[in-house]
């Protein structure tokens, strides 16, 4: 299947590379201590690997961890649970957490996921997303660091997917 040739790009590249190093620029003066980036697999993964190199560049240390989250679990639970698929290792009482995900949309993944490491003692829980979809939150919680305010359409590449389709796009963009 070539999967490629029919999305537009929305935001390219070079746009991408030139945000992500301004949030890294950002975090570099966010007074982060002894920082965990926990990257919500699977959509972040690009953003996180772009943004965690930014942030070496700009000589910071932070340690990597992973949490697999899904809304639903095929045909057994509702729409708008989340589930911990895979859960991070490390214990983050006392430190400074950076979430990372694609896109915050309702809010339901990166809400849970900033509770759940609240309440496992986090001293502060930072939000760091590529894009943001406006008007659809349905529960309260805001991103410290926004790439890029979304159209209100559904967009793949850089991490993200249809079908686990697109996820390889360097850009992002619309299906046509
Ligand atoms: P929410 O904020 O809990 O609604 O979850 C947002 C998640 O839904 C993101 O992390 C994506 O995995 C997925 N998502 C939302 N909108 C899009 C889209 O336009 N394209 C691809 N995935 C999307
Ligand atoms: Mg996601």
């Amino acid at each position: 299947m070539s999967a490629q040739h029919d999305v537009k790009i929305l935001f390219s590249e070079a746009e991408i590379a030139a945000r992500v190093e301004d949030m890294a620029e950002t975090l570099k003066h966010a007074g982060l201590q002894n920082l965990l980036v926990v990257a919500v697999l699977k959509g972040s993964f690009m953003f996180a690997a772009d943004l965690l190199r930014s942030m070496h560049r700009k000589g910071m240390q932070p340690q990597v961890e992973f949490v697999h989250l899904s809304s639903y679990l095929e045909g057994t639970v509702s729409k708008g649970h989340i589930t911990i698929l895979k859960d991070i290792e490390s214990d983050v009482s006392g430190r400074d957490v950076l979430l990372v995900d694609d896109i915050l949309e309702s809010g339901r993944t990166l809400a849970f996921a900033k509770d759940l490491l609240t309440a496992r003692g986090a001293k502060r829980v930072m939000i760091g997303v590529m894009l943001e979809k406006p008007n659809k939150r349905a529960v309260q919680v805001q991103a410290d660091l926004v790439g890029f305010q979304s159209p209100d359409v559904f967009v793949v590449g850089y991490g993200m997917d249809v079908a686990h389709n697109y996820r390889q796009l360097p850009f992002i963009g619309i299906i046509e």
